[in-house]
């Protein structure tokens, strides 16, 4: 059992009655204890102190009531254990508190005995979920700087293989060449390993900065997509990239969407066998023709987004291993990679596709994917367009 003299309990009921009985009786235990009556005052008092660890919230109060002062505390992020007290008629809202993040609930008229037991539960359980915090993030520091640390000498080594590789240091032969290559492929991954795990990270934090700029997309995407004609080709995989003409313009973060079509083809080259195809396609719709896309309710759509004139669908499709539907939402959660055999090492962290969502969603568009088990995987981008002209009309 946790020392009761190391915790302060705010007890929090309109009825002062109630409060001040449970307030003597859990002094009695040793705890130190304060007795509020309304809503405010408790908000005003957690505001000001941390040193509270439980409330002991009464869930119907007038003015400010219990659930409303959950709600702020989780607002807040705050870490104080709450139990709700329910009076006849409030269990429902009871649980629906346990839902919105209330450690426990007890009802009215109540057992002191069973309100100890409760509160020490929620000590214990506040305690483990603290510690469990602390942990994680020393783990994620750990990682973090263990990563960053890693991408100077990599990015050393990768300068050096290159320059054998260039036959700067005398000539060498297409199959020492060959495996240069391969060797620069394989550091190139581990350092868009790290690169997407520091800047997941620097979202989360709200410290990722973007250089947002205008670029003509079917230009740019080209561009980057003709950059894996050697990787694909290694891999015995034909690359398409399959443009449509026009000019359209869009505002965004040139090296981040480099990323992101970057992420999307070292998936489908990973997930690609020999023989297979990987088409990059770009072309611009219509805003009022993006209801014919297959875009998945599971998505939130932002604000205001349909009412943009034209979009650029991007898309990578490959013929690759596919992806059964019930997860094709879950790809794009952290650390996440299904385990149905590629037919090769799989390697990876999880992170590309956590990152291209962070990153399409912060240019305010749109990224899912469609595919058929064993067959096809095509993962698509809609991005807001600020130009659109063509000769042709769509
Ligand atoms: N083109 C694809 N074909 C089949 N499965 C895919 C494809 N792209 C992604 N996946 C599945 O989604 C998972 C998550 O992809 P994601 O890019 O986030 O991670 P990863 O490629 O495994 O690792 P990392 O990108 O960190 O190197 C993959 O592990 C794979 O199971
Ligand atoms: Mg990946």
């Amino acid at each position: 059992m946790l020392d009761p003299s190391l915790d302060r309990i705010l007890i929090v009921d309109d009825e002062p009655e109630i409060g001040r009985v449970l307030k003597l009786f859990l002094d009695d235990e040793g705890y130190s204890s304060s007795l509020v009556t309304s809503g405010s005052e408790a908000m005003d008092m957690l505001e000001k102190s941390k040193d509270y660890t439980v409330v002991l919230l009464d869930i119907k109060m007038p003015g400010l009531d219990g659930v409303t002062v959950l709600k702020r505390l989780k607002e807040i992020g705050s870490d104080v254990a709450v139990i709700m007290m329910s009076g006849h008629g409030s269990e429902e809202m009871a649980v629906q508190c346990m839902r919105d993040g209330a450690e426990d609930y007890i009802s009215k008229p109540f057992v002191f005995e069973d309100m100890l037991q409760r509160i020490e539960r929620a000590r214990t359980n506040r305690s483990e979920r603290i510690e469990k915090r602390r942990l994680q993030q020393e783990k994620d520091d750990f990682i973090l700087m263990l990563s960053h640390d890693m991408k100077n000498p990599l990015t050393a080594v990768i300068g050096s293989i290159d320059i054998i590789r260039e036959g700067c240091l005398g000539p060498i032969n297409e199959e020492q060449k060959d495996y240069l290559h391969s060797a620069i492929d394989s550091c190139r991954e581990v350092v868009t390993m790290i690169d997407n795990l520091l800047d997941i990270r620097k979202f989360e934090a709200g410290k990722f900065q973007m250089a947002i700029n205008t670029f003509n997309a079917q230009e740019l995407i080209g561009k980057i997509a003709e950059q894996f004609t050697r990787p694909a080709r290694h891999d015995g995989i034909e690359l398409i990239v399959d443009i449509e003409p026009g000019t359209s313009e869009i505002a965004i973060d040139k090296s981040a969407l480099t990323r992101v079509i970057g992420n999307l083809l070292g998936n489908s080259l990973k997930f690609t066998h020999e023989g297979g195809t990987i088409t990059v396609s770009c072309r611009c719709i219509p805003g009022d023709r993006i209801t014919e896309l297959k875009i998945p309710s599971y998505l939130s759509i932002p604000p205001d987004f349909q009412k943009n004139n034209y979009f650029i669908r991007l898309s990578v499709h490959d013929t690759g291993n596919g992806i059964e539907p019930d997860e094709l939402e879950c790809i794009f959660d952290r650390f996440t990679q299904l385990t149905r055999k590629t037919g090769r090492e799989q390697g990876g962290a999880g992170l590309g596709l956590a990152y291209c969502k962070l990153v399409i969603n912060s240019f305010h568009g749109l990224i899912w994917a469609e595919s058929e088990a064993d067959q096809w995987s095509e993962f698509i981008i809609l991005l807001p367009c600020c130009y659109f002209s063509s000769s042709d009309s769509i």
